[in-house]
């Protein structure tokens, strides 16, 4: 590595980590922890099952905690943990402060998260408050009589007032998001499941109470939250009707509602200014205008957003173009590039694998189209997000039949589709590439029965590419997508450039590659890939004597500023001079 590189890499690293641990965020050089953490995603229900059970638990994660470490990640965010029917798998909260059956109990979770700061790395909850399980204790109440005093707990219509407004629920069968509950004779709202009704926020009670569930966590040690659909937890209760066909555009119309950010800079005062922690919101409203109002830091509200824009390509089994996926990074790049900060990440637990999406999941280009993608989440600007499996390249399960599918909304829709009339041989093709299922099935962790996850029968079956995508292998082979996974967390974590250096886009027009530098001081980075199967020519600015930093191909072929490139080739090269 070259000098200067290198020497103020670790200037940097030195001066800097040692301060920025103890700091949320340095008001001068604008330095965080959380802007310089890798996160990991864990799906628990997925990751390892302890008892037999086939559901992935918290002593299964104790378990992997020497793995985790091992992928250089300093920081885990878990899917909600928390005491549920699981109508949502644990999307719909019965108890804040309890831990699921499924998964264990708090003594678990106290090991866990000792366990895990033991290896230096922070732990993000994450905190589903737009709605609780209708099985909550303050729903129960509140279902119960009109006068019962957490009747205003949640959003009611009473029936003689006849139907209330429409709003659509994007997981009701009908769409519906009004059900009628004849307890009382009215109406709660539910902009998700009937089994999640949506809370009040505009009243000072229930807002009490998360900030009190929040400190609760935050006293116990977690060191950040991941605020679930929080963009639609402000709500107009004058409830107007809405222009039609609305719910094309839903964020339009639910999101960042006015009294949003009066709520989040209350939760800013009460809890996220009285510890060392950060939130981030799902979800970012409409424009860049309403992102830069979650996160400024000047506005004291949140620390990161994570926008919709970047999963929002490549949903139809048409694929994407790569000139739109360049375009959407580009420009939320360009608009966060002097203040707020963005999370970069190309899956979660809501979308497909990213292999199978964004890159190509044939046996062929399955491991370096992986490579590829992990190249381009660890060399831009915003924390990285790394969902479980993707490290090792899993892949979509594509299911075909109705039957399969576990997920709510998929089942939903189905039935959705289905009473509508809708063509349900083109519904399922689209489905099985579509589905929230793909990226849920179990960790792949060995070639035993059920990829190692359970000695059970797992709640979602394995992909049957477990013989050769799982953990075992791939630890034993110096080229598989998790060494090389390894390879590039190091770097990043090596190489502020990586995260605080400015992104200028080269080759704009290009079909097929993405190439761009990132540039802090005098440090220069020049990252390039191939996003196709084809091989491609790359004509760089490398100066006189790039240094490669790193290849997902054992070779580079270059004659002066000249690349071959490969099919899904990923290169970075050091092109300071
Ligand atoms: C968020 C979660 C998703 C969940 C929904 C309702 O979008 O990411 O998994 O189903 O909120 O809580």
């Amino acid at each position: 590595m070259k000098k200067s590189l290198l020497f103020l890499s670790l200037l940097l690293l030195v001066l800097g980590c040692a301060e920025n641990v103890k700091k949320k965020e340095d008001s001068i050089t604008g330095r965080a922890w959380w802007k310089e953490g890798i996160i990991y995603q864990i799906y628990p229900r997925s990751f390892k099952d302890s008892d037999g059970d086939g559901i992935g638990d918290l002593k299964g994660v104790i378990e992997k905690l020497d793995y985790i470490e091992s992928l250089g990640v300093n920081m885990v965010w878990m899917n909600p943990i928390y005491s549920s029917p699981n109508a949502d798998n644990g999307y719909d909260i019965s108890d804040y402060r309890g831990i699921m059956e499924d998964f264990g109990d708090m003594d678990d979770f106290d090991r866990m998260l000792k366990g895990l700061h033991d290896r230096g790395i922070k732990f993000v909850m994450d905190v589903v408050v737009n709605h609780s399980s209708d099985e909550h204790e303050w729903f129960r109440q509140s279902r119960s009589s009109r006068d019962n005093p957490f009747r205003d707990y949640y959003h009611w219509w009473p029936a003689e007032k006849g139907k209330p407004p429409y709003r659509y629920s994007l997981f009701d069968p009908k769409g519906d998001a009004w059900k009628y509950d004849s307890v009382t004779d009215a109406y709660y709202l539910h902009y998700f499941a009937q089994k999640q009704p949506d809370l009040n926020w505009e009243n000072p009670k229930v807002r009490q109470e998360v900030y009190d569930i929040m400190k609760f966590w935050a006293e116990k040690g977690v060191d950040g939250f991941r605020l679930d659909a929080f963009q639609y937890a402000s709500k107009d209760t004058t409830w107007p009707e809405l222009p039609e066909g609305f719910e094309k555009n839903v964020i339009k119309y639910y999101g960042m509602q006015p009294n949003l950010h009066k709520y989040l800079k209350e939760m800013n005062e009460q809890v996220l200014s009285k510890y060392n922690v950060f939130a981030v919101s799902e979800g970012a409203g409409s424009t860049f205008e309403d992102a830069h109002s979650l996160v400024d830091a000047d506005r004291k509200e949140l620390q990161m957003a994570y926008h919709f824009e970047g999963m929002d390509v490549g949903n139809s089994l048409e694929g994407y173009k790569l000139s739109e996926f360049k375009e959407v990074y580009t420009k939320w790049d360009s608009a966060f590039a002097k203040k707020g900060w963005l999370s970069i990440f190309l899956a979660n637990h809501d979308v497909p694998r990213m292999v199978s999406k964004f890159g190509n999941d044939s046996t062929a280009f399955r491991a370096v189209s992986s490579k590829m993608l992990n190249t381009f989440i660890l060399s831009m600007r915003g924390t990285p997000y790394v969902y479980y499996g993707d490290e090792l390249g899993m892949t979509n399960i594509g299911f075909d039949s109705i039957s399969q599918y576990r997920d709510i909304a998929a089942i939903n829709s189905y039935e959705k589709a289905l009473s509508e009339g809708e063509d349900m041989e083109a519904f399922m093709a689209n489905l099985k590439f579509s589905s929230r299922d793909n990226g849920r099935t179990p960790m792949q962790w060995d070639t035993t029965a059920h990829a190692g996850f359970t000695t059970g029968d797992p709640w979602l079956p394995v992909n049957e590419n477990y013989i050769k995508v799982n953990v075992a292998l791939e630890r034993k082979d110096p080229n598989s997508c998790l060494n090389y996974f390894r390879e590039m967390v190091n770097l990043r974590k090596n190489n502020p450039v990586f995260v605080y250096g400015d992104y200028h886009l080269l080759l704009p027009d290009h079909q097929q590659l993405y190439a761009y530098t990132r540039s802090l001081g005098e440090l220069q980075v020049l990252v390039v890939m191939n996003f196709s199967e084809k091989p491609a020519t790359a004509i760089l600015p490398l100066g006189d004597n790039p240094e490669v930093l790193i290849n997902n191909y054992p070779d580079v072929d270059r004659a002066a500023s000249t690349v071959q490139m490969k099919p899904y080739q990923a290169l970075i090269f050091n092109i300071e001079d």
